[in-house]
């Protein structure tokens, strides 16, 4: 059967064919090594669940360092428009360009197709090396604000001709005292970003049977921008769940202390606070809702709470497409040599197939990343410290994979 395109309905939700075209990006460095490895896996799951009724055309989509040798563009608009079109697609890492002026292509890609959240899920994979006692406690889902905040990228540099006179003009007019040598930073927030990030993981939270959200913010600081997001927060609860939601006042008064079925408890904690609650008490939190810089730091260090970057996965949503990346990067020293991880890409790969509506395929290549990793034959970079692990190459754990999912 011909395998078509994701379709969108009037209200927004995917309609999915059962054979499907998913566009897909190689990848630079590592890239290579774990692209074809996922696609493996993800194809043997795919199979097992639904054998010939259901299928993914994988649809290669021009992108990165060969692209740019080749193009002078390393993410040409065309591939843009290709994933845009899709509303689904799976990337491995994108070397980013060094020197000034060149943007980053996964910003660049997050920025066109407006993916505004950027979710993160952390659980812990026995017997991944863990540096706290009771890792498993930890299976939290970040989602990260991607489109404001300090990454916006608004800076002006100490000494320039534009920000000594940002900075008269802050002074005279603004009531500041700024040293003239500051370099100056923006930090816009707002209501509408802030709002449709955490109506998101609330949606999540709801769908998914997670029983709070935490509103991870700084406002006693920054109180307009961080305490706007958390006060953004409550009302966007109030405006797009009224019957779904209960916050920690009506939890204690009105339910005895215990989040009631169908409903999430939405909950607010001051950023630095996070960082020893997630330590000490894990299991108290289930989906984490933050802007983008605070997001950034809690997401990766909830991934080496769990073991490491090495396995995480994550995804860039929007309201019209998704994109579903391994969190690491191309990894060049060890690129091209059969030996890379490929658990991140194809975690991210079981998200993609919960976000398309097959999750019991996503479930399978949880579970089968999880026998696998258990059973010990796995990359050198885990091998090495997992009592017992032998080490085998990126293909050879594709293959024992392909087997634990089929
Ligand atoms: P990196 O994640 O590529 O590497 C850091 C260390 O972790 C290296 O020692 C590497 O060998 C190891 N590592 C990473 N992934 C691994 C895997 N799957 N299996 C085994 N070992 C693994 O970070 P780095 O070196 O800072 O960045 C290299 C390039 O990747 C840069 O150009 C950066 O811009 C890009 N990058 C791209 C990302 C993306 O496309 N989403 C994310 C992060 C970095």
């Amino acid at each position: 059967m011909e395998a078509r395109p994701i379709r969108l309905d009037e209200a927004g939700n995917l309609l999915v064919p059962d054979h499907v075209v998913i566009p897909f990006i190689t990848g630079d460095g590592i890239g290579k090594d774990i692209w074809p490895a996922a696609r493996t896996v993800m194809d043997a799951a795919v199979r097992s669940v639904f054998g010939d009724s259901k299928s993914i055309q994988w649809l290669e989509v021009e992108a990165g360092n060969e692209c740019f040798n080749a193009t002078g563009d390393g993410l040409p608009d065309a591939s843009i428009q290709t994933i845009s079109d899709h509303h689904v697609a799976i990337k491995g890492p994108m070397s980013t360009p060094v020197g000034k002026g060149m943007r980053s292509l996964n910003v660049r890609l997050r920025q066109t197709l407006d993916l505004f959240a950027c979710i993160r899920p952390v659980a812990y994979y026995p017997p991944v090396p863990s540096p706290v006692k009771y890792p498993e406690k930890t299976d939290i889902v970040v989602f990260r604000e991607n489109t404001e905040d300090l990454y916006a990228g608004i800076e002006w540099d100490s000494g320039e001709a534009d920000t000594r006179k940002l900075i008269q003009i802050l002074n005279d007019q603004f009531g500041t005292s700024l040293s003239h040598t500051a370099s100056l930073g923006l930090k816009p927030m707002t209501p509408e970003g802030s709002k449709r990030l955490i109506a998101s993981a609330i949606a999540y939270a709801l769908e998914n049977g997670r029983k709070s959200v935490t509103l991870m913010h700084k406002g006693n600081i920054m109180k307009f921008t961080e305490g706007g997001f958390r006060e953004w927060g409550y009302e966007v609860a109030k405006e797009q769940f009224p019957d779904q939601v209960i916050t920690e006042q009506q939890l204690w008064d009105e339910f005895k202390g215990e989040v009631p079925a169908g409903k999430v408890l939405l909950k607010d904690r001051i950023a630095d606070m996070i960082f020893a609650e997630v330590l000490i008490r894990p299991e108290d939190f289930e989906v984490i809702a933050s802007p983008n810089l605070n997001g950034d730091y809690i997401s990766d260090a909830l991934a080496a709470q769990v073991g490491g970057l090495g396995i995480a996965p994550g995804a860039n949503v929007g309201s019209e497409c998704a994109v579903f990346e391994a969190t690491h990067g191309t990894a060049p020293d060890i690129a091209g040599q059969d030996k890379a991880n490929p658990c991140s890409l194809i975690l991210s790969g079981a998200m993609m197939m919960d976000h398309l509506g097959w999750q019991e395929v996503g479930d399978k290549i949880r579970s089968g990343v999880a026998k696998a990793l258990a059973a010990g034959k796995v990359t050198p970079d885990l091998a090495g410290q997992i009592q017992g692990g032998e080490a085998v190459s990126c293909s050879q754990f594709a293959e024992i994979l392909k087997e634990a999912v089929a």
